[in-house]
């Protein structure tokens, strides 16, 4: 591909950088509905894991290469230290894919070499055209990245790069690893980069970068302006410690201020083709998949997919947007699939309206899940008049949590009340059909339930959040909970809605506690640490 594509080319790393966030693991059939998501949403490459942390990770970006990346499809990729075992490990998850990407990294910064790596920087200038040499070897699509970039010394990094892209890299990645630069200093440096690089035209110049200052975007959107012409980004912004540069507002920026960026592609001012190839209106649903599937709640203000970012509070705001809605808003809600769909489902519809309905919505089922979704919603027209498109989402996203466990949760039951010590009996079933029951007393509902269920599934842990926010408005709303354990030092989430809160949270808990057992019983490397992040447990 040319240096200039022409326009943005989105990056989504949720499933690898996103997925690194504390608590946000994800298992195969998650990753995979989320990578289904990606692709219609339109991002051009899927970083769907890091393919040597364990079989699990493998497993999920062969699924993915599999399944999501067609002829037309995103570009299918996994991250790979710059070493054999793991590059080797990249190209074969990635094979099945039509169009696939190993992106290898090495540190460049003297603090990651002198302090992690233990190298020097002649030692870094051998092992990186060596080693984007051997993934070309694997594959015609080799993505470099100089990790670190942005602290470290722009004319070794300037060495550096050269030497990736003659050794076959064409795109060439600076992260800003730690979320330390500001908007002017990122764009010197990739200005830099272009003018001292002396093949950089035979790259994409792309760039990364965490929000620990809150700058991620601003640093983004300069590069841009000084030719970075591929964004790595995520979901909601989620990723390591404060996160990553959020897709959804990098996208938006771009939409919104499509005249002020088009002179940076060298284009007329008013040319209304858009500056990246995102379905905008899949936006809304992105993030709330992202959100249900990794436990990641969105804060109400975060733009554009925060719950506030179209709400008007003030008298003064919502005499203006009634008389003329540009008055105080430059996104058209509609614009990024914000609607208030409420669609006449409920308990007399029948199975092809639901399924009509999903596949509007973007969920194309096969049979055993529409009947299992079928189900729910029909349990659930029984409880509430009128189901609404994000009633049936959060219906979908739950189902998605619960193939893989080990434990279903078959009954659960309270009594509590202003003269009542609360009492939660629950009965769980384990994968051979074995049956447990027991009673426990608590502070509250919750408390007991969660008691109950930790007397019958030995995995010690500490509740750190316990969230309950309304799917919809009114009365019969759902309640979506939202559940985050402790276990040894790392967290694992689960997520649930019911109309009953109690109900949602003995399963969001079940939930949480089938996925730290599963994860518990496998080893994981972290790319960026070196280490192995869990030890080998016997499952319990
Ligand atoms: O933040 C970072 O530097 C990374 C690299 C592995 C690209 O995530
Ligand atoms: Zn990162």
């Amino acid at each position: 591909m040319a240096k200039d594509p022409g326009r943005v080319l989105i990056f989504d790393t949720t499933l690898r950088d996103g997925e690194q966030s504390p608590g946000a693991s994800l298992n195969l059939e998650e990753k995979l509905a989320i990578a289904q998501q990606l692709a219609r949403l339109g991002v051009d490459v899927i970083e769907a894991g890091f393919p040597f942390a364990s079989q699990g990770d493998f497993a999920a970006v062969q699924r993915i290469a599999e399944q999501v990346g067609g002829d037309d499809g995103p570009i299918i990729c996994g991250l790979s230290r710059a070493s054999k075992a793991d590059i080797k490990a990249c190209a074969e998850a990635v094979d099945p894919a039509p169009k696939k990407r190993i992106h290898t990294f090495i540190a460049t910064s003297d603090i990651h070499l002198d302090h992690k790596l233990r190298k020097s920087r002649s030692e870094v200038l051998e092992i990186v055209p060596e080693m984007v040499q051997y993934a070309r070897s694997l594959v015609d699509d080799v993505e470099f990245s100089c990790e670190d970039a942005a602290r470290s010394d722009p004319e070794f990094l300037y060495q550096v790069i050269e030497l990736a892209i003659t050794a076959g890299a064409s795109t060439i990645n600076i992260p800003d690893t730690v979320g330390y630069t500001t908007p002017s200093e990122f764009g010197s440096l990739i200005e830099g980069i272009n003018k001292n690089v002396s093949n950089i035209d035979d790259a994409i110049l792309s760039v990364h970068g965490h929000n620990d200052l809150g700058l991620a975007v601003a640093n983004f959107l300069e590069a841009v302006k000084k030719g970075a012409r591929q964004l790595e980004c995520t979901i909601n912004g989620i990723g390591e410690r404060a996160g990553n540069a959020a897709l959804e507002e990098l996208v938006m920026a771009l939409h919104v201020r499509r005249t002020y960026f088009n002179s940076f592609f060298g284009r007329d001012e008013s040319c209304p083709t858009p500056l990246t190839a995102i379905r905008t209106e899949e936006i809304t649903k992105t993030s709330r998949l992202v959100s249900n599937l990794t436990g990641m709640v969105v804060q109400p203000n975060k733009a554009i997919v925060g719950a506030n970012a179209f709400s008007h509070e003030s008298g003064i705001h919502q005499d203006g947007v009634l008389k003329n809605r540009l008055t105080y808003e430059i996104v058209d809600a509609r614009t990024i699939g914000l609607s208030d769909n409420k669609i006449s489902l409920g308990k007399l519809s029948g199975r092809s309206a639901v399924r009509a309905r999903l596949e509007e919505l973007g969920y194309d089922l096969n049979r055993e899940d529409l009947n299992e979704a079928f189900a729910r919603f029909k349990d659930l027209a029984d409880r509430k008049r009128e189901i609404t498109d994000r009633d049936l989402e959060a219906i979908v996203s739950e189902q998605v949590q619960l193939p893989d466990a080990l434990f279903q949760l078959r009954l659960v039951q309270v009594s509590c009340g202003t003269t009542l010590k609360p009492t939660a009996t629950v009965t769980v079933v384990d994968q051979d059909g074995l049956e447990q029951t027991s009673v426990a007393l608590g502070t509250g509902p919750v408390d007991a339930v969660v008691r109950a269920l930790n007397s019958l599934i030995e995995a010690p842990n500490e509740l750190i959040e316990f969230s309950v926010k309304s799917v919809t408005e009114g009365i019969d709303a759902l309640g979506d909970v939202t559940i985050r354990l402790r276990h040894e030092n790392k967290l694992y989430s689960g997520h649930s809605a019911d109309t009953d809160v109690v109900v949602a949270a003995a399963q969001a808990y079940m939930n949480a506690l089938n996925r730290l057992i599963s994860v518990e019983g496998t080893s994981r490397i972290h790319p960026q640490k070196d280490t192995v992040v869990s030890k080998l447990k016997p499952v319990i």
